[in-house]
């Protein structure tokens, strides 16, 4: 008998997922995975922060904790204490009353309920993303009915830097008014961020069209082990005027991955905007999945508000950091010792979990199916899957599909 389902055609994979699972699925003693951006240890495990490990304890032993419905909007106390490690606590704006966050389910959560608020009740239509940027943005955006994105140049596959006059350009040829999306730092996946000078034009350029900065922020302490340096841009833009939306993701920095613990901050001009602003967000919120979760949200704001816990925090985010840029050194020194076609100084120019090495993706199919080593096709390494036992492995792996396959601009 027939069946209305079988209509449905099957979609295509979603690659990170796919690829762990070719990962899980792969029984082979020295396999690697340099794919989904989770933190490892150099022993190759998850890391729960111990922070988040003794809030854990201290929230297991209290009676007074339950599991009652959050408000639509989310926990407050996450909420308020997220906006202030964006724009520091000492920002005019959040003085002026110019600030107002709502907890959502983490990063992607966030910038549905943002594409849904700027979509359907500001009326923005197009929207702008880096090429490359994180796979899920256009998906996000189009099934918030945004039109297909008109694509700004950011890599620069020459330099393997920033394409800044490209990225300009774009950002001036785009329709007036278009929803821009910017990774805040530790840009996923080419682990290359502007510098100061030119996040200093990409705001002149964004003011003159009028678009509307869309900040992700999944990687705040990641880029440069510090929070305050990685919110420069986020602030920046902020203290030159412009209202905008600003997501942030506490998978990576907390380790909270299957949490789901966002923020979402909207900076505005006029303090009387907000209460009209927060009631549409309720009905969007309502209407996607009524409230968020507690668990994460109630450890992250108990580190975020008590400052011995956020201290240690701060001394967690800093040992990934710094573990993430030993493996960038370590990698390209072996890269160089073994004389392996190409340069490779990007490694450790670049900032944050990521780096676009500049492998192809008949590179990354060779890595895998001989040395069972799993990247992304476009050749971005989670640089956590790195450890001092595998790095040998995995340089002598890149520098044999380097040769085997070349590539003209490696
Ligand atoms: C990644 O880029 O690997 C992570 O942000 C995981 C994801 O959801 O894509």
């Amino acid at each position: 008998m027939g069946s209305l389902f079988n209509e449905v055609q099957q979609a295509p994979p979603i690659e990170v997922f796919a690829v762990v699972k070719a990962f899980n699925d792969d029984t082979h003693e020295k396999k690697v995975n340099l794919s989904i951006g989770a933190y490892r240890t150099n022993d190759s495990k998850p890391w729960v922060l111990p922070v988040v490990r003794k809030v854990e304890k201290e929230m297991a032993d209290n009676d007074t904790l339950n599991h009652e419905y959050l408000p639509i909007l989310g926990f407050e106390p996450l909420a308020t204490a997220a906006s202030r490690i964006l724009l520091g606590a000492d920002s005019p704006l959040l003085k002026e009353g110019k600030v107002t966050a709502v907890q959502v389910l983490s990063g992607t959560g966030g910038l549905r309920v943002a594409a849904d608020f700027l979509g359907k009740i500001l009326k923005f239509e197009n929207f702008m993303y880096s090429v490359p940027t994180w796979g899920n943005h256009r998906l996000i955006f189009l099934h918030s009915g945004f039109k297909e994105p008109k694509p700004y140049r950011y890599w620069d596959e020459s330099t393997k830097g920033l394409n800044i006059d490209g990225m300009l350009e774009d950002i001036r040829s785009a329709p007036d008014r278009s929803v821009i999306i910017l990774h805040a730092c530790a840009h996923n996946p080419t682990g290359v961020d502007p510098t100061q000078e030119q996040w200093k034009l990409i705001a002149d350029a964004v003011e003159e069209k009028h678009h509307f900065p869309l900040f992700d922020s999944a990687y705040q302490g990641f880029a440069s082990g510090d929070l305050e340096k990685d919110a420069w841009a986020i602030r920046y833009f902020a203290e030159r005027g412009f209202e905008m939306l600003v997501t942030q993701s506490f998978a990576k920095n907390f380790g909270l991955y299957n949490e789901r613990i966002g923020n979402l901050t909207l900076i505005v001009k006029d303090p009387a905007v907000i209460t009209p602003i927060r009631s549409q967000l309720t009905l969007l919120v309502r209407g996607a999945y009524s409230n968020p979760p507690n668990h994460g949200a109630r450890i992250v704001a108990r580190v975020l508000n008590d400052d011995a816990l956020f201290a240690e925090w701060k001394g967690a985010i800093k040992t990934m950091s710094d573990r993430i840029k030993e493996m960038r050194t370590g990698l390209k020194e072996r890269l160089i010792k073994l004389g392996t076609p190409g340069t490779w100084e990007h490694i450790t120019d670049q900032i944050g979990m990521f780096s676009f090495t500049g492998l192809s993706a008949e590179q990354v199919k060779y890595m895998a199916e001989k040395y069972h080593i799993y990247l992304l096709s476009s050749g971005r390494v989670n640089m956590c899957g790195l450890t001092t036992h595998n790095l040998d492995y995995v340089a002598e792996a890149i520098h044999d599909a380097v040769t085997s396959i070349p590539k003209a601009s490696l």
